[in-house]
């Protein structure tokens, strides 16, 4: 019977330094020592031994008991402290150390060219003194067309189709309503350009966009001329075509100047129509407060994305608000950041 203890001890013994888990292990001890256990059995049996033989056998049994507590204890022990090891390997962290270097390097964007040309654009009028500012895409009908000397039904308001907004503003069809803001907030003389996004109703095309950017210049002094007029918008177009240009006025109606025009640059060999301009109405002065015997100005529109497309040689202009990253790449030189 002491072999046979024994063995079963052996048995629970080797069990338990295979056991992997904490579970393990106990499910081992169980089955050796439980209620069930194997050990408990032969205890029960001792009581029918003969008297003489009791003593020894309970003694084997007890110690044979006493080996696989220990033994599980040990083991439970060893499977907890391989645990931490193991987490201290995987969860150790030095916080002296540097982040660890971005998959990829962050790509520097590029600006865009209508942007590009915006900027010479702000430059050079800066450096004539003028301001730079911006006003509401979403405009409302007395700053886009009446102040402007476009009343409700007049027909220049046909060729200047726009969307309408739920709360009865319009996308801003020119960048002109700029000009009555700058007089309901300071009084002349008044210096300034607005660059900026325009939209209109347009069956779009290679030629046509529903959205596209324009320089509106607006200067009101004593005596304004059109000389001063033509010598500012000269210094501009040298500026942006990097040449010394002839310019020509021809006679053209714009609501909101009298006299009116268009101007042509030469440009490679031909005339090229730029812009409108002409003297600032009255009637506009009036609109923004401004006393027309006493003050005068000049004013000009220009879109710009007719000659970011010249200068880059782009035969579409739905290119610029494509959002092409192909093509928003190809201007990546000559970035300023
Ligand atoms: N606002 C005009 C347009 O979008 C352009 C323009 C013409 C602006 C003459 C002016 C100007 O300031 O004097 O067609």
């Amino acid at each position: 019977m002491r072999d046979e203890i024994e063995a079963l001890a052996k048995a629970a013994l080797d069990a338990l330094a295979r056991a992997a888990t904490a579970a393990e292990v106990e499910a081992v001890r169980q089955g050796c020592l439980g209620r069930k256990g194997t050990l408990q059995g032969v205890l029960r049996a001792i009581g029918r031994l003969p008297p003489d033989q009791r003593g020894p056998v309970g003694q084997a049994a007890n110690a044979a008991r006493a080996a696989v507590e220990a033994a599980a204890e040990a083991r439970r022990e060893a499977l907890r402290g391989a645990q931490e090891a193991a987490l201290a390997e995987t969860e150790w962290v030095d916080a002296t150390l540097p982040a660890p270097p971005e998959p990829r390097p962050r790509a520097a964007g590029t600006l865009h060219p209508v942007t590009t040309l915006a900027r010479q654009v702000e430059d050079t009028f800066l450096r004539m003194g003028f301001e730079v500012l911006d006003g509401p895409w979403a405009e409302d009908e007395w700053h886009n067309f009446t102040a402007l000397n476009i009343p409700p039904d007049h027909p220049a308001r046909d060729l200047q189709d726009t969307f309408w907004l739920a709360d009865g503003s319009l996308l801003r069809t020119h960048t002109s309503p700029v000009q009555v803001r700058l007089m309901e907030n300071r009084p002349p003389p008044i210096r300034a350009v607005c660059i900026g996004r325009v939209f209109r109703q347009e069956e779009v095309d290679a030629t046509h966009e529903n959205t596209f950017h324009q320089v509106e210049g607006f200067y009101v002094d004593r005596e304004v001329s059109v000389a001063h007029m033509l010598f500012v918008l000269r210094t501009l177009l040298a500026e942006i075509l990097q040449q010394e240009v002839e310019v020509r006025l021809r006679p053209s109606y714009f609501p909101f100047v009298e006299p009116g025009f268009e101007l042509d640059v030469t440009f490679r060999g031909r005339w090229l129509e730029l812009l409108g301009c002409g003297l600032v109405h009255p009637d506009v002065l009036r609109a923004g407060g401004v006393d027309p015997g006493e003050w005068s100005g000049f004013a000009f529109g220009m879109g710009i994305d007719r000659l970011v497309m010249l200068r880059h040689g782009i035969e579409d202009i739905r290119h610029l608000m494509g959002g092409d990253l192909r093509f928003l790449r190809q201007f990546a030189s000559g970035v300023e950041g």
